[in-house]
Order: structure tokens, then sequence, then C-alpha cells
């Protein structure tokens, strides 16, 4: 029998905010699922975006990322099943902003997901294929956590004029979570969102970033469109939404690059 792939934890992180980070954690969760994944979305994020938008209310977020992250609840328990087969979800909720606080003394403080994620499985349910972690817009201890668990980040990237100058500050972060908590972290890749192909900004933006992390960007862009937008508000991912829409079919194209790259990965290591 062959040996079982391992998970691919990747956080989904920018720390500039509305760039679009719950946006592709939901829809390339989705896409991923709907080609065959086993995809767990972590809702790290306390406005609780990413569990809105795929459906989860407030009332029913019984187990979220806080009970996992401050009292070591299990991932197995935490996971809810979402609208869209082969995706879960563990949701957050407001209380999340004590984390710094509850955890202030607590033993290895900045890994409580990693070693959470790493018993995904053991209660007898199947390992998923990729875990994705929506950061919040900022440098906390739940972005820590985050980067702390996580194989590779990848990055979504608005196109528009400051986009650049939010990199570095990300780029600093990453270097200085390699050094302090996870040596292993890469940079997955890079993704540009809300592109608009009316505005010669976009065009540039696109040019400029590819010109600096080369074949890190990938190759599906995500076009400005209003069906992404709408469909959070119906607590869907685009995908279900409307499927046909320019929105969702890059979300396809995006979950299909990730899984050959990753798939290159693999076999580049092997070899
Ligand atoms: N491709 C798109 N086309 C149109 N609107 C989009 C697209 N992607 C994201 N948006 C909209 O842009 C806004 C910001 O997106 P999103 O919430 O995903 O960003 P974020 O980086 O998670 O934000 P935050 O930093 O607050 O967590 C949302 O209103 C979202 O609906
Ligand atoms: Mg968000």
């Amino acid at each position: 029998m062959p040996a079982e792939k391992p998970t691919r934890i990747l956080a989904v992180s920018n720390q500039k905010g509305g760039v679009g980070k719950t946006t592709t954690a939901i829809n390339l969760g989705t896409a991923l699922a709907a080609i065959g994944e086993r995809v767990l979305l972590v809702d790290m994020d306390p406005q609780g975006n990413a569990s809105t938008g795929l459906g989860v209310p407030r009332e029913t977020r019984r187990i979220t990322i806080y009970d996992v992250i401050v009292d070591g609840r299990s991932v197995d328990d935490a996971a809810v099943e979402t609208a869209v087969p082969g995706l879960h979800i563990i949701p957050a909720d407001a209380d999340m902003s004590g984390v710094e606080i509850e955890l202030s003394q607590a033993d290895r403080r900045s890994y409580r997901l990693r070693d959470a994620l790493a018993l995904q499985g053991s209660t007898g349910k199947p390992r998923y294929d990729y875990v994705l972690i929506d950061c919040p817009p900022s440098l906390n201890l739940l972005t820590l956590n985050a980067m702390s668990a996580a194989d590779g980040v990848l990055v979504p990237l608005q196109c528009e004029f400051f986009a650049l100058e939010g990199l570095t500050q990300l780029m600093k972060t990453i270097d200085m979570v390699r050094q302090s908590l996870n040596p292993a972290l890469e940079i997955q890749g890079l993704v540009l969102t809300m592109y608009d192909r009316r505005n010669a900004l976009s065009g540039q933006v696109s040019a400029d970033v590819r010109q600096h992390f080369g074949d890190k960007v990938y190759e599906a862009v995500i076009p400005r469109n209003v069906r992404v937008s709408e469909a959070p508000s119906f607590g869907k991912p685009v995908l279900i939404y409307d499927l046909k829409c320019t929105g969702s079919q890059a979300y396809l194209r995006l979950a299909k690059e990730v899984v050959a790259r990753e798939r290159h990965r693999r076999a580049k290591i092997a070899a």
C-alpha cells in the first residue's frame, strides 16, 4: 500500500488588510475539494469571515479555533463539515481576541496550532491533504501560530499601487519566523487578486511582482468579479454560488496549479 500523502499546511497571509486572504482561503479550499483533495480550512481571524462565508452561523460555532489553541480541544473534534463535500472548517469567533492574554504564560504558546494539527486523524478520522489557515491582517500570536504550523505561506496580493510595500513587511515577518520559530517555512506562492484588465495599474503591478518573485507567482490570476464579492453574503463559496463566472473559473485554475506544483515539489524531493 502506498504511504499516505502528507498533509500540506498553508498559511494564507498578508499583513495588509482586504487583499483577498479570506476570499482565497474559502474559494481555493472549495476548488481543491472539488478536484478531489481533502481540505481543512482553519479560520484564525476573530472577524470570523471565513466561517460566515462558508455558511457557519455564529450560533452554531460550538467548538472554535480558540478552544483548540487555548483549551487543547482536538482538531478532529473542532472540524465541522461544510456544504462542500470534502471541505471542513474549524470556525472562529470574536472570543479569540483574548488569546494573547490567555496564552501569555503558556508553554509552546506559538506552537499550539502546530501541536494540535500534528494529532489530526488520531481519532480515526481521515487526515487532510491540505490545511489552509486564514490569517488575520496583523502580526499577532494567532498569525505566529499559523506560520509556526505551516509548511508554506500562500500570499494573496491585490493588484493595486501599494501591493509591493505590504509585501516587504510580510517578507520580514517570514524571515523572522524562519529564524525563531519555523526554519522550514517556505513561500508557497503568490496569487494576484482583484485583477482588473481595464486598469493599466493592474498590469503594471502584475509585471512588477512577476519580475521580483519569478515563478513563485501563480499563472492563475483572480479577476475582480462582482460574483466573488456577492457570494459570502449567501454563506456560499463563489464556486457554489456561480460556477461559471470568471472568479470561480480562476479559483479552479489556481487549485489545479497548486496541486500540480505540489506534485512536482514532492517528486523533486523524492528524486
Ligand atoms: N476577486 C474579487 N473580486 C471582487 N471582490 C473581491 C475579490 N476578492 C475579494 N473581494 C472583496 O474584497 C474585500 C476584501 O476581501 P477579503 O475579505 O477576502 O480580504 P482579506 O484579506 O481577508 O481581508 P482582512 O484583511 O480584513 O481579513 C471583500 O469585500 C471581498 O468580497
Ligand atoms: Mg480576511
